[in-house]
């Protein structure tokens, strides 16, 4: 498969909540989950992104993919993959602009907190506890929206929103006349 077409605003999967894996019923399909985090490793470096949630390439389950290019405070450098993430406490803001892999040519300064405290599993089902800050922090939280059907653009103003209101449409239409497929 290698390289996954990214689905694009408008495209009805990234509003829907992506469902949590079942390692422990699972098990067998071990070897599609691995393949499909690789897939999604691929696309996001094809698109020059640093994250990439599973709904942004069509499959509603748990999984983003971080790779945030150099290391940064308290990460390493180099691919990461965060199975059923969840945020369990939060602290702090912090204003950034971010972009998304779905919103091609859109940037917008979003506020989010600014330190966080994740649980996940990774790709062995082994339990994973950590902080993030920083950029680190940022797109955790950007991507595990993504799995709740959640956008950056649903924080910005209303403001921002009418400025951006004429390449929202065009995205849409986009979608549409792809079946959300780029
Ligand atoms: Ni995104």
């Amino acid at each position: 498969m290698g390289r996954l077409p990214i689905r694009i605003y408008g495209d009805e999967i990234l509003r829907k909540k992506a469902e949590p894996i079942d390692f422990v019923n699972g098990e067998l399909h071990k070897s599609r989950l691995e393949k499909l985090v690789e897939d999604m490793l691929e696309t996001m470096y094809a698109g020059d992104g640093i994250g990439l949630a599973a709904n942004q390439v069509g499959v509603l389950e748990r999984i983003i993919v971080i790779d945030l290019g150099e290391a940064q405070p308290g990460i390493e450098s180099g691919p990461r993959c965060y199975i059923n993430p969840e945020i369990v406490s939060r602290a702090g803001v912090d204003v950034m602009e971010e972009g998304c892999l779905s919103f091609p040519n859109i940037h917008a300064e979003v506020k989010r907190p600014s330190e966080i405290e994740v649980k996940a599993l990774d790709l062995e089902g082994k339990s994973l506890h950590f902080q993030a800050d920083g950029l680190f922090a940022r797109v955790l939280l950007h991507e595990i929206d993504h799995l709740d059907g959640v956008l950056f653009i649903d924080y910005l103003s209303p403001m921002k929103k009418l400025l951006l209101r004429d390449q929202l449409k065009e995205l849409e239409k986009r979608a549409q006349m792809s079946g959300g497929r780029e």
